[in-house]
């Protein structure tokens, strides 16, 4: 009986997937920065977050990285690879601006959804355009931090359905 829960809980293990949860410039202010757009709650309210919607939604593992720095976010990105097994990221304001982040999500070709709290599509002409959406299968804007907790949720789905096809 104990080896068969042990069985169990290795291939339990082998088959649970690693999330990393990446963030961008300025996402460290959240609270402080411009409360009307994104909200009151902190950087470490949205890490709670995140480890909780992962946590529920099985995944084994939540790290949460941010950096205002973009080479920062290139090299966790590669570093990624053979790590993780799922992307949530918001690059901020390099969404607009990085061909970096993209070669980088592209590089690792992990799954990757992009999130905005901010309703990024009513906004400013300048921030119309996103870099990386190429490299990601689903955008998720508009819906505040629970944007994340949509993310990692699907994410999930995304992972049980496409691991299973590869499977069979
Ligand atoms: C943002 C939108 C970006 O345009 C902006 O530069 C950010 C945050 C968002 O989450 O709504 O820093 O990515």
């Amino acid at each position: 009986m104990e080896e068969l829960a042990s069985l169990l809980e290795a291939t339990d293990a082998a088959s649970a997937n690693r999330l990393l949860v990446v963030n961008g410039p300025n996402i460290n202010m959240l609270g402080v920065r411009e409360p009307k757009i994104y909200g009151r709650k902190t950087y470490a309210d949205l890490v709670r977050l995140c480890r909780k919607a992962a946590r529920e939604a099985g995944f084994s593992e939540c790290r949460c990285f941010q950096s205002n720095h973009e080479g920062d976010l290139v090299d966790v990105i590669q570093a990624a690879y053979g790590e993780f097994d799922g992307i949530v990221i918001n690059p901020a304001a390099y969404t607009h601006t990085s061909v970096a982040l993209l070669d980088a999500l592209k590089s690792v070709a992990l799954p990757t959804i992009e999130v905005h709290i901010s309703k990024v599509d009513e906004r400013e002409d300048f921030r119309q355009v996103s870099y990386v959406r190429a490299a990601c299968f689903e955008t998720i804007v508009g819906m505040g931090l629970d944007g994340y907790r949509k993310a990692i949720k699907d994410m999930a789905a995304y992972l049980r359905e496409h691991k299973g096809a590869e499977k069979n």
